[in-house]
């Protein structure tokens, strides 16, 4: 983990309110593997105070680059939808668990921007196969040829939810499930998985945080048999058995 200055190569908006940033930061991408996070500084004001979490999106070793895809949802991806090629922001990571990416058929199943960080773990992985769900087409974030696509307004794909891109896959038939996206999305997906896969499933965790490397406390998540995780240095890659969905639920932001 490095605290470093990475110069700012390209800001593209891509869809309503998404946007692309690219980042030259050669030691972090160099170390950053799926599923890892970055506490970026976002504007070099006061506001806001704390540093913000991404999911790296892609990781290029040679180039020293990092690509992050983001949603604007406040003041901190507000000020860094604004950043323009040659800014520099102040960027700590990689932190976190990431996926444990093996050799074996994985299912990558994906709502909104919970697919940013897919791009990485599919270019790591071997055999995989991709299910994308959002409200309508132009949010869905990434959507890689041979995805199977549901969105809620019928405009891509599927009409419906992710979930009901289920039915067309063997869930026996992979060696990991990773899913990533809103609360209500993650524990539906798990649910819906037959009790002998759910063992083998993964999930990827969003949770406010404040220090980003397991010091503070505030990215605390409700475990499965009573405590609390860490989001952001036991996650936010868990299994999804790990995690009381109850009171995640209760306690989503
Ligand atoms: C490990 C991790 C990885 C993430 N990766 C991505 C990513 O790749 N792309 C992306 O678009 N976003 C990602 N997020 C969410 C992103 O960090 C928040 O959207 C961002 O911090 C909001 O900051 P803000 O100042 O713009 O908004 P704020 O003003 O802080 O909040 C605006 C709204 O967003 C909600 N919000 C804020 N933080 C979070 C959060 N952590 N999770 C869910 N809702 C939140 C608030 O409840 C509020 O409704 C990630 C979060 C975590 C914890
Ligand atoms: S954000 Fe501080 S412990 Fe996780």
């Amino acid at each position: 983990m490095t605290d470093c200055d990475a110069s700012v190569k390209a800001v593209e908006q891509v869809g309503p309110g998404i946007f692309r940033i690219v980042l030259l930061a050669p030691g972090t991408a160099r170390e950053s593997l799926p599923g890892q996070f970055l506490m970026i500084e976002a504007s070099p004001g006061p506001f806001p105070l704390l540093r913000r979490p991404f999911t790296v999106s892609s990781a290029d070793r040679a180039g020293g680059t990092l690509e992050l895809l983001f949603r604007v949802t406040g003041g901190g991806t507000g000020a860094l939808s604004r950043l323009s090629r040659g800014d520099s922001v102040r960027v700590l990571g990689p932190l976190g668990r990431g996926w444990p990416v093996s050799d074996g058929r994985w299912l990558l199943v994906g709502g909104g921007m919970g697919a940013a960080g897919f791009p990485f773990l599919a270019s790591r992985l071997g055999p995989h196969d991709i299910l994308l769900g959002a409200g309508n087409a132009a949010s869905l974030a990434w959507t890689p040829p041979g995805a199977l696509l549901a969105t809620e307004d019928g405009s891509a794909g599927t009409k419906g939810l992710v979930t009901c891109l289920l039915d067309r896959i063997d869930p026996f038939s992979y060696e990991r499930i990773a899913v990533c996206g809103p609360v209500a999305m993650m524990r539906a997906v798990v649910a819906a998985l037959p009790p002998g896969v759910r063992a083998s499933t993964l999930v990827s965790l969003e949770s406010r945080m404040a220090c980003g490397w397991g010091v503070c406390g505030g990215c605390a998540v409700p475990a499965s048999g009573g405590g609390f995780l860490r989001c952001c240095a036991d996650g936010p890659v868990f299994e999804a058995s790990e995690l009381d969905w109850d009171r995640i639920e209760e306690a989503a932001p």
